[in-house]
């Protein structure tokens, strides 16, 4: 078990580069399974999550090998639709090799994701997407067993907005026969980043980053070079690490339009944020204010990956926050341990109300899921002392060296593994 120990009350300054997005790199990698060539992803992040994916593409017959900061996949060999269970199980988000698997094999046999950390993550929107394209489903044993000769095109209409479900819904109408129209698409930035890869690959696709997308089928796709975007919710986790401890930061390879809400908020806290090109400075000198309400929205809402590490940063701002999480069901997992350091929140069903505090103090606690522990490390630079905080290899799901980016920016962590020898 890694454990992150963060001595609270130093204030941060510097720079950091801001990782490759982990929802960009995950749907990038499962769609280069469709591509019968050599594909090139930089900037991806090193991450648990990263991992999980390449162990699929490896076992469903690509190569994946790194060079500098490359990540190679060649898909150029035989295929196989079938993704075990173990290999499942490691990611939420394997879920993306329905679509891909399908576009490429006309069959993918992979688990259904069951129950997660954030509430039940139910796949019917992605079903929904791929049976409109003709995909026969069956579902039995927890296998999920997707079947069709030929996908024809059509029209996909969502009834609720979904990035996994669209990105599926994308994969699968690029192999399809014919034109496909889908309605209701989700518009996150990672989104027309894939679109990006795929048109690079060969794929006739438009629209991605609105509500309606459009994709032509094509026969074939080659390989093709794509640099990962910039990680919009690491980036707002060291900009809620900035606003908790103090001081000055800048991030750089970071996109502050897809960041605006996010922004906002930490405007209305009191920091001063000024964006460049591919940068954005955050200063916070005095007291925090509470940011008023956050309600979770679909891109260009503010984003619930964002809601903890920011919850985290307004514990000791002045005045009363309340928050509405409207995506997941149990996304306040991380609101107990925050508590056991002195926060004051109370949350029932979507809405969290926390009302500022003088101090908080450090303790051991244990991160519940990857964005309920980066809010404990943002809550721990505010903190008195030490906070320990277990349960780290939930973070490095999506986070490059947390504790590596947090010293650097001059805050005291240091990332330990429990059990290994003492070489003292
Ligand atoms: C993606 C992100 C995740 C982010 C989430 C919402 C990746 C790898 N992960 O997850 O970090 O928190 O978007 O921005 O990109 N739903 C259904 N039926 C379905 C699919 C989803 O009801 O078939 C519901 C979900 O339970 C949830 C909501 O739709 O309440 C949004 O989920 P979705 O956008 O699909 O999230 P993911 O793509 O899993």
């Amino acid at each position: 078990m890694s454990v992150l120990k963060i001595t609270g009350g130093r204030s941060l300054s510097g720079s950091l580069r801001v990782q490759g997005a982990k929802n960009s790199a995950l749907p990038l990698l499962a769609a280069s399974v469709m591509t019968e060539g050599l594909s090139v992803f930089r900037n991806c992040p090193h991450l648990t999550d990263v991992e999980a994916t390449v162990a699929i593409l490896r076992h469903v017959g690509c190569r994946v090998y790194e060079e500098g900061d490359a990540l190679y996949v060649d898909a150029s060999g035989p295929i196989s639709p079938e993704v075990p269970d173990a290999l499942m199980r490691r990611m939420r988000s394997s879920v993306i090799f329905l679509g891909a698997l399908l576009g490429r094999c006309g069959e993918a046999v992979l688990s259904l994701p069951g129950g997660c950390e954030l509430g039940p993550r139910p796949v019917d929107l992605h079903l929904l997407a791929l049976r409109t394209l003709g995909a026969e489903v069956e579902v039995s044993g927890g296998r999920l067993c997707c079947r069709a000769a030929g996908l024809k095109g059509g029209h996909i209409v969502l009834p609720s907005v979904s990035v996994g479900a669209t990105e599926n819904a994308v994969l699968a109408a690029v192999r399809a026969t014919g034109s496909t129209v889908i309605t209701g698409a989700a518009r996150e930035p990672e989104i027309a980043d894939l679109q990006e890869y795929l048109r690079a690959c060969g794929a006739l696709v438009t629209g991605a980053g609105s509500g309606v997308i459009r994709v032509q089928g094509v026969k074939k796709l080659r390989g093709a070079e794509k640099r990962v975007m910039p990680d919009r919710i690491a980036a707002a986790t060291y900009l809620a690490a900035c606003a908790s401890a103090g001081g000055r930061v800048r991030l750089y390879d970071v996109c502050p339009a897809h960041m605006v809400p996010v922004l906002q908020a930490l405007e209305r806290m009191g920091c001063g944020v000024t964006a460049g090109e591919n940068l954005i400075a955050l200063e916070r000198r005095g007291a925090l204010r509470s940011p008023g309400p956050i309600i979770t929205r679909p891109y260009p809402g503010f984003p619930t990956d964002a809601q903890p590490p920011l919850m985290a940063a307004s514990l000791k701002a002045d005045g009363v926050t309340v928050m509405i999480e409207t995506i997941f069901e149990s996304r306040y997992r991380h609101v107990p341990a925050l508590r056991g350091m002195g926060a004051d929140i109370r949350a029932a069903g979507k809405t969290a109300v926390i009302r500022g505090v003088d101090a908080l103090h450090g303790t051991e606690v244990l991160a519940s899921d990857l964005r309920g522990g980066a809010a404990l490390a943002v809550a721990a630079l505010s903190a008195e002392g030490e906070t320990v905080i277990r349960g780290m290899e939930h973070v490095d799901r999506g986070y490059e060296d947390m504790a590596g980016a947090l010293s650097a920016l001059g805050a005291e962590a240091v990332l330990e593994h429990e059990g290994d020898a003492d070489d003292g």
